[in-house]
């Protein structure tokens, strides 16, 4: 493994049901693979520990995001890639985090909420629709979509494994990833004229 490589933040964004955990598990493995020390601070995970007891308020929301953003910070000038997956509504506390984390990645986890209702991977959907939960992200309670983001994934148009495609295919860009030797060749082959 290389000493030298740099860590980052992947951070995910999107509704309950976008594809935040499917496709940064993907990512996880493909990290991994290649040599990676990953750290995955998923948001179902964090609020059972980090931010026990924390609610669906703004407040507790931003709480939790910027306690995420601090563990994160913490990692990635350690070396490591950090993959964070959470619903973070509000631009103001993404920001906030993007701006004390330099190495910072941001998908927008992009699915309708139609689609995110019909797949009600957890059942919260109807309930929410129901009544049954209150400020539920989407149905009573906001989402600021990422006006820049670095990646936009549409999980309603894309296998999970292209969407993961995405991401790496970025980090590679930015030069968080070396390209492997396959994707190299597999370009090469994909403009050269000796394929024709
Ligand atoms: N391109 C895609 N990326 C991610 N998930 C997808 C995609 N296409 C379909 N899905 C499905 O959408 C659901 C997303 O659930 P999940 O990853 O738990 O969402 P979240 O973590 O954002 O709440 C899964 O059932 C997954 O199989
Ligand atoms: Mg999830």
């Amino acid at each position: 493994m290389e000493h030298n490589e740099r860590g980052f933040t992947l951070w995910f964004t999107g509704l309950s049901g976008s594809g935040k955990t499917t496709v940064s598990e993907i990512v996880e493995r493909e990290l991994r693979e290649r040599g990676r020390r990953v750290e995955v601070l998923d948001g179902d995970i964090v609020r059972t520990n980090l931010s026990k007891g924390l609610g669906f308020s703004k407040e507790d929301r931003d709480t939790n995001i910027l306690r995420i953003g601090f563990v994160a910070e913490l990692l990635t000038r350690n070396g490591v890639s950090v993959i964070v997956s959470a619903i973070s509504p509000y631009k103001e506390a993404r920001d906030q985090v993007r701006r004390r984390i330099i190495d910072f990645v941001e998908v927008h986890v992009h699915c309708p909420l139609e689609v995110c209702a019909e797949r009600d991977v957890k059942g919260l959907y109807k309930k929410a629709f129901d009544g049954e939960i209150e400020r539920f992200t989407g149905v009573s309670d906001p989402y600021e979509p990422p006006e820049a983001p670095d990646v936009v994934l549409d999980t309603d148009q894309e296998e999970p494994e292209e969407s993961a495609r995405k991401v790496v295919e970025k980090l590679e860009f930015f030069g968080y990833l070396q390209p492997t030797v396959s994707e190299v060749r597999e370009r090469h082959r994909a403009t050269s004229n000796l394929s024709q």
